[in-house]
């Protein structure tokens, strides 16, 4: 995904406004950036590669303007690859989120037209498209058509030099529009523009936007004026701020007692509705992708154990091959922080077309996946913008407790339990456990392969602590039932190899220590995340039990482990090479 922002209006500025919005953007996409504003009737373009961070501006004053953070996904990292994209004139200025699928046959026609191509992306065809038709339609016809013309999910925005206006349509990639005093903004995420305006425009599939001095909402299929619905949102910009934070990994680690304190306080009414829709489907399926996917797992074990009740769970991308049972009963949950990864919106696309219901839980209102869904639960966890998901985890893990426990009639018994899993998460965070985590992560930074196991409800656990490392510190990083071990991946541990080992007082407990045990046998070195300290730990990182809910605190130690592993190694936890926020392309 790509960060995408614009403005037309009053103030001439644009180009320091758009670098601005870039940088609230940037976690979205941090290999190249660039901007294009209009002065004296042409357009000037500044691009470059590399992150955004402290970067300055060269462009002139300006009234309107576009600006994009890429994650590259045809062509290399490049300045001529960067958006803006120009037409031959160099009158046209395209940026873009997403796949033009059809671009090659695309690019061919209009090679043979005579259009000269100085990239290797998809996007520049669309510049060259709007040029071409251009020539006998306005600015925004040519650019409805032009979009007409290509197949994916994209969302894009362009600017010509001959009016005043930045056109922008989608369908698949998010695009906000935001109603200021001064004039109009857009981008692909409400955090570049609410630092202007709260009031919000979540662009639909299929529309197409013309800012300029009037605002004009439009069908892309056929042109039909729509009704606007512009929303006022009471987010607050701090949200989508460090604060006094190095990185915004850490801070959204620290903000996780709030947020499941929220959910304890304020989610009956919605949790008490998912219940019942749930207990009227025939199958329910959770599905998600990474992260999600890992908290899907979670619900999973959670509904067997404490509702006895048998609930499917599949990666999303796999579901496409998974689901040919749905039908008009079943009931497909999925769980997304961006609501808009591809390998969710695919799957739920196919479902509705069997007539299944959808249950989206995600955390930003207007997402494609929010929108794509029969009933819609926010996380309410606030803006996460670390590539690393951590408080999002949290909070859907929190809401399939508090889910299981709504739906054997005990809601106060779930509400008490979070309230004692956000005070134990509390606990982790002071600063004399945080000296113990890392020293901890010292002891991991000298080896280039690490080891999660667990079991039960420590199995997603572990899978989970296994990525929350691996993304953020590019160690290997592997997570696997504690019953696997002796499968295959035992051979792979030596003297020395870290094994961190999530054994929870709880029926796994026992099963787990001897998995330790058969580690520690051939030397390996074990991190023991534990209500109790066992004598065959190296090093203990107390979690207390809590219940079933002491599953919502085991998963903090990891998430601090990677952190300061990343921050030890140098790198930035908050933006991971190769990695997405969101992933929006497949
Ligand atoms: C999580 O730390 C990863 N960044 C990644 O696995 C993420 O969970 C996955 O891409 C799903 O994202 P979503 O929750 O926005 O759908």
């Amino acid at each position: 995904m790509c960060g995408i922002f614009g403005y037309v209006g009053a103030k001439n500025n644009a180009a320091l406004m758009t670098l601005e919005g870039l940088k609230l953007l940037e976690y979205r996409g941090y290999d190249s950036w660039g901007i294009a504003v209009k002065t004296k009737g042409k357009l000037v373009v500044d691009k470059h590669t590399g992150k955004i961070g402290e970067a300055k501006t060269v462009l002139p004053q300006s009234t309107i303007g576009i600006g994009h953070t890429r994650w590259a996904t045809h062509g290399g990292v490049t300045v001529k690859n960067a958006h803006p994209h120009m037409d031959c004139t160099r009158e046209i200025a395209v940026i873009h989120n997403g796949i033009i699928e059809n671009f090659l046959p695309l690019k061919k026609d209009l090679e043979k037209k005579g259009h000269v191509f100085i990239s290797e992306t998809d996007t520049e065809v669309f510049a060259h498209l709007v040029e071409e038709y251009r020539k006998t339609e306005p600015f925004s016809k040519s650019v409805r058509k032009a979009f007409n013309k290509i197949k994916g999910l994209n969302g894009i925005v362009a600017l010509d030099a001959s009016a005043d206006e930045i056109i922008a349509a989608k369908t698949g990639s998010p695009l906000i529009v935001g109603k200021g005093q001064d004039g109009y903004y857009i981008a692909s995420d409400s955090s570049g523009i609410l630092p202007h305006t709260k009031e919000l425009l979540f662009l639909k599939d299929n529309e197409m936007v013309i800012l300029g001095k009037t605002f004009t909402l439009l069908s892309l299929p056929n042109g039909d004026r729509l009704t606007p619905e512009f929303v006022k949102v009471d987010w607050k910009i701090q949200d989508s701020t460090k604060g006094a934070h190095k990185h915004f990994m850490i801070k959204e680690i620290s903000e996780q007692p709030k947020v499941v304190r929220n959910i304890a306080e304020n989610y009956h009414d919605q949790i008490e509705n998912l219940a019942r829709v749930i207990s009227i489907a025939k199958g329910t399926f959770f599905i998600g992708s990474g992260t999600a996917f890992h908290a899907c797992l979670v619900g999973t074990y959670l509904f067997s154990k404490i509702v006895k009740k048998h609930v499917n769970t599949a990666v999303a991308s796999e579901f496409n091959y998974l689901e040919h049972f749905l039908n008009n009963r079943s009931l497909v949950i999925a769980l997304s922080q961006s609501g808009e990864t591809i390998d969710v919106v695919e799957p739920l696309v196919r479902a509705k077309q069997k007539r299944s219901k959808v249950f989206a839980i995600t955390n930003v209102l207007g997402s494609t996946i929010y929108r794509l869904a029969d009933y819609k639960m926010l996380l309410g966890a606030g803006p996460e913008k670390a590539v690393a998901s951590t408080k999002a985890y949290i909070a859907k893990i929190s809401l399939l407790l508090l889910l299981s426990y709504a739906m054997i009639g005990e809601y106060k018994k779930g509400k008490e339990m979070l309230l004692l899993a956000a005070d134990e998460i509390e606990r982790l965070l002071r600063e004399e456990y945080i000296r113990e985590f890392k020293k901890i992560a010292t002891v991991l930074n000298k080896t280039e392969h690490i080891y999660t196991i667990g079991r039960g409800f420590s199995y997603p656990t572990c899978l989970e602590a296994a990525l929350k490392i691996k993304e953020v510190s590019y160690v290997h990083t592997e997570g696997l039932a504690g019953g696997e071990l002796k499968h295959g991946t035992l051979a792979l541990i030596s003297p020395g190899t870290p094994c961190i080992v999530f054994a929870p007082q709880d029926e796994t407990y026992e099963a787990i220590i001897s998995n330790a045990t058969e580690i520690k046998a051939r030397g390996g070195v074990i991190i023991g995340v534990s209500p109790f300290r066992s004598e065959i730990f190296d090093y203990w990182i107390e979690v207390k039990d809590i219940g079933d809910a002491t599953l919502i605190p085991m998963a903090i130690p990891a998430q601090l482990l990677g952190y300061f592993l990343a921050v030890k190694k140098d790198l930035d936890p908050d933006k991971p090479r190769n990695l997405a926020k969101s992933v929006t392309v497949k």
